[in-house]
């Protein structure tokens, strides 16, 4: 009998059962009153999500919509910004403001590792004459599976730097680490539904502070699609500015409701846990991991080397074709280096352990001597752990 396949990527992740339900419902009208109503919930329920006072605009586009609207909506061509870069995806600001006319300065660290405090800091005293209209920071970069404290970056942005905009990627962290735009003084965050939100790939979400409200009201070329002033007015009525995707948007009404019946601390203890219980899996069976300091693991992906001798594609084959589990590659100059297993949105331990003792399956039959059931005992004594602390 054929199951669909377990994903334990880092997007898109496993739908709930009450999320692919309202996927499959009649279509209904984008300005019917009943669309008004799912509305209504939404967008107070996504300011909830990311701690924010203000409208978050709601786009039909992937993540990267959103990236890009972040950016186009309050920059002008002749500023300056500043990108820390540290993988993939804190790549792609520098690419999105490059198109837009944007200079860029990049802060690198070498992927697997994150910017600290102290390495800011440095950088922006140095060029403490220098006007950034932006910092950019990527808090969870999937490439790699890094968790930056940007929250302690906005922080040393502030010192030297108080009237430049901190914008960050939220995109594999909300729904899964802890985020607080207005307490941790963000300007401008976003992140996609295929993550921890549990939905299709397909919306995006972008939540502002007031700062950076006014500088949108600076920007000189804001664009027309993704134009905040045009979502800002829309949605004050409880409608969207455009045609948007009213059945993923269905769906988001769900599973915003069963993030808040879960709760913000309880989300972020779970992701925590399950991180927590691959990696030690993991390590138990012999893998190095690449992000070696757990201060700076991410709770949605974990990244890990392959045996001395076996092929990152054997492995993901035999596990695709023997179990139906599909785990990620590296991306660009990490691919055939590093397998990423995701552990975001609608998982459990269940999948954590399952993905783990099929892994030692493949790395058996690929003739790697992993101590026999050496993983998953490990996660589970963390999970045990975890539950007895929370006991
Ligand atoms: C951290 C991060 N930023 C940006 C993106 C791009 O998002 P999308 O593919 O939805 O455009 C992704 C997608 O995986 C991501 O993980």
């Amino acid at each position: 009998m054929k199951k669909a396949d377990l994903l334990m990527i880092p997007g898109p992740t496993p739908l709930p059962e009450a999320v692919r339900e309202v996927l499959s419902r009649p279509a209904i009208g984008h300005r019917s009153a009943e669309f008004k109503e799912v509305l209504k919930r939404v967008f107070p329920n996504l300011r909830w999500i990311f701690q924010c006072k203000n409208q978050v605009f709601l786009y039909t586009a992937s993540g990267t919509g959103a990236m890009e609207a972040a950016l186009s909506n309050t920059h002008n061509a002749e500023d300056r910004i500043l990108v820390l870069v540290n993988g993939v995806f804190s790549q792609r600001w520098v690419e999105i403001a490059k198109t837009l006319g944007i200079t860029v300065e990049s802060l690198d660290v070498p992927p697997g590792e994150a910017h600290t405090p102290g390495m800011l800091r440095e950088y922006l005293q140095a060029n403490v004459g220098t006007r950034y209209k932006s910092v950019m920071m990527t808090h969870s970069e999937t490439s790699t599976g890094v968790l930056s404290p940007i929250h302690e970056l906005t922080a040393v942005c502030r010192e030297t730097h108080p009237e430049t905009l901190v914008i960050a990627d939220t995109i594999t962290s909300l729904g899964a680490a802890h985020f607080d735009l207005e307490s941790w003084d963000v300007d401008i965050a976003v992140s996609g539904s295929q993550k921890g939100f549990m939905l299709p790939p397909g919306l995006s979400f972008l939540a502002l502070s007031d700062r950076a409200w006014q500088a949108h009201q600076q920007c000189q070329n804001p664009g027309y699609y993704f134009n905040f002033t045009r979502y800002q007015k829309a949605q004050a009525d409880n409608t969207t500015p455009y045609t948007p995707a009213t059945p993923q948007i269905l769906g988001l009404d769900v599973a915003l409701q069963l993030m808040m019946d879960e709760g913000l601390e309880g989300i972020v203890k779970r992701h925590t846990q399950l991180r927590d219980m691959t990696r030690a899996g993991l390590k138990a069976m012999g893998l190095e991991l690449f992000v070696p300091q757990d201060q700076y693991a991410s709770p949605s992906v974990t990244s890990f080397m392959p045996p001395e001798g076996v092929s990152v594609d054997a492995v993901r084959a035999a596990l695709k074709k023997r179990f139906g589990i599909v785990i990620a590659d590296g991306q660009k100059e990490l691919k055939g280096k590093i397998m990423r297993i995701g552990h975001l949105g609608n998982v459990s331990a269940r999948e954590v352990l399952t993905t783990l003792s099929a892994l030692e399956a493949v790395l058996v039959d690929l003739h790697v001597n992993v101590p026999a059931g050496a993983g998953v005992a490990a996660a589970i004594q963390v999970q045990q752990e975890a539950l007895a602390a929370h006991a």
